[in-house]
């Protein structure tokens, strides 16, 4: 199998203007990988305490999707996502990471893709969380909001993700790709 492209934030990115002595006191003292409830009490944290509020984010109407890194080291990320209508993620699972997110601004729509049965639907409003381990395959969409917002914080960082999507004879293929490409449903 082909290497998969490994992007830096500086490759892709605008580095955000934000609180950095504020958000990287949220990691634990601890050096283990986080859980996902403690990626979900950073992410409330953040949101609770605007600490994504100086982010620099351009949405655009495009397909394109902005997004920002607000911190980073070896065990743990940070981002804020920015979500306007037609963005999707489409189904993806996180690979080896732990996820927790918050929702800071607008409304978005979850699918969480589970075994023989449909997908089940969840409307995200602003404070709404969600935590998960590396058996989570979920889709993330715009409902409300210009933009809509979340944080989102993942343990460890996310080198790769799994995407899901449909092959031309209708069996459910997962792509591996960089965790700093775009996920995108199509
Ligand atoms: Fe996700």
């Amino acid at each position: 199998m082909a290497a998969i492209e490994q992007r830096r934030p500086e490759d892709v990115l605008a580095l955000p203007l934000v609180d950095a002595d504020g958000i990287a006191s949220l990691v634990p003292a601890h050096d283990r990988i986080l859980t996902p409830a403690e990626c979900r009490q950073i992410a409330v944290e953040i949101a609770g305490r605007g600490l994504w509020e100086g982010v620099e984010l351009t949405p655009t109407e495009s397909h394109t999707r902005a997004y920002a890194l607000l911190y980073e080291d070896e065990r743990i990320e940070m981002w804020v996502l920015s979500w306007l209508p037609h963005h999707s993620t489409g189904f993806h699972d996180h690979g080896e990471s732990n996820v927790g997110f918050c929702v800071v601004q607008g409304t978005i729509v979850e699918q969480q893709l589970r075994f023989a049965e449909p997908p089940c639907e969840l409307a995200l409003a602003v404070g709404d969380t969600r935590a998960a381990g590396t058996d989570y395959i979920h889709c993330l969409e715009w409902e409300t909001g210009s933009p809509a917002l979340s944080v989102h914080v993942y343990s460890p960082p996310l080198t790769f993700v799994g995407q899901y999507r449909y092959d031309d004879e209708g069996i459910l293929r997962r792509e591996a790709q960089s965790g700093r490409d775009e996920l995108t449903k199509d």
